[in-house]
């Protein structure tokens, strides 16, 4: 019973670039974005409308979204907080993803709020997007364990999904942030997520710090989930939280569905002309399977 089809959304640019110690030039991100468009990613995370304060790398978030509003890909741009919001309506983008994490200790690391004040702040945002016809993601963060906490209830993580839910977001992108999950949690919350919540999309988000980003993605396939968050070369990671390497790269993502003959629609070939894009640019080595057998020849 697994999906003939699955949705790739492409984070690359936003979690992939965040957590870079030096800046990448605006116009090398644009070319990066324009190639995994070229590539055939039809959702993509572009950039984030944070406090450059606290995100340097995301700074020139409103010269990443210029132009990018004439085209059939669901551009997706991050904000945490009113001031974001406001900067994102000053845009073409429609479609905002705002975030928080299970744990008060990592919100408090991350957005400087509890987890209450952030949905407290977030709940009416939510509301007048959803008026404005905005589509909304809520990004939902250390969904299994968190970097100062450790290890968070099931009933925790449903409970936040569930506020999401009612205050009226399409999608939820419910996230292993420190990539510590197992294969069996990842099951086990999806399974729940997938029962409860049928009207909304659903999301799985892995980071790959211990390699078992593959694994967690096809237990959430097995529990029903055909959309996931990956990143091109593997990049990423959130600076708030320790420990937090990459997402599970996209091109080994893509190359394991469709040798499962699961469609993604995704041209891996396309996909690694993106990563040259941005290789020279970042400190990180890509260290995906497929990459490093593409490099090779
Ligand atoms: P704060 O310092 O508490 O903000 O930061 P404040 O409200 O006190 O305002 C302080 C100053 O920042 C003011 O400017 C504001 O205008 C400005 P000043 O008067 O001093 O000149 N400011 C802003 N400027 C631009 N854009 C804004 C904004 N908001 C305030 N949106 C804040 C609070 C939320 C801003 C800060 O903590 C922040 O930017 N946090 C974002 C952290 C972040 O980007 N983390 C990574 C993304 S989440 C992630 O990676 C996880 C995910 O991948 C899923 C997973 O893997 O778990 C999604
Ligand atoms: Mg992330």
């Amino acid at each position: 019973n697994l999906p003939n089809r699955v949705t790739i959304i492409e984070v690359g640019p936003r979690d992939g670039l965040q957590n870079e110690k030096l800046l990448v030039p605006t116009h090398i991100k644009k070319q990066f974005i324009s190639a995994l468009k070229d590539a055939g990613i039809q959702e993509m995370e572009l950039t984030s409308f944070v406090s450059p304060k606290w995100v340097p790398q995301m700074s020139d978030a409103a010269e990443i979204v210029a132009d990018s509003s004439d085209d059939q890909v669901r551009n997706i741009v991050l904000a945490p907080n009113r001031k974001g919001i406001d900067r994102v309506y000053t845009t073409n983008c429609k479609a905002v993803a705002v975030f928080v994490g299970v744990s008060n200790s990592f919100n408090l690391k991350n957005i400087n709020k509890t987890t209450q004040d952030s949905m407290t702040e977030l709940k009416p945002i939510i509301h007048e997007l959803k008026e404005k016809n905005y589509s909304v993601r809520a990004c939902i963060s250390t969904a299994f364990y968190c970097p100062y906490e450790g290890r968070i209830e099931e009933s925790d993580t449903l409970k936040l999904c569930r506020e999401f839910v009612d205050a009226g977001v399409d999608e939820l992108s419910v996230a292993d942030t420190i990539g510590m999950a197992s294969p069996t949690e990842s099951y086990s919350l999806f399974s729940k997520l997938k029962e409860e919540f049928s009207h909304t999309l659903l999301t799985a988000h892995f980071h790959d710090t211990r390699k078992l980003g593959l694994a967690n993605i096809l237990a959430a396939l097995q529990a029903g989930i055909n959309r996931f968050d990956s990143s091109a070369g593997g990049l990423g990671g959130c600076p708030f939280a320790p420990g937090a390497s990459g997402n599970t790269a996209t091109e080994d993502v893509v190359y394991m569905l469709e040798r499962m003959g699961i469609e993604t629609g995704i041209d891996l070939h396309k996909l690694m002309s993106a990563i040259e894009i941005v290789r020279p640019y970042v400190s990180r080595k890509i260290e995906s399977g497929y990459y490093r057998l593409y490099a090779q020849n």
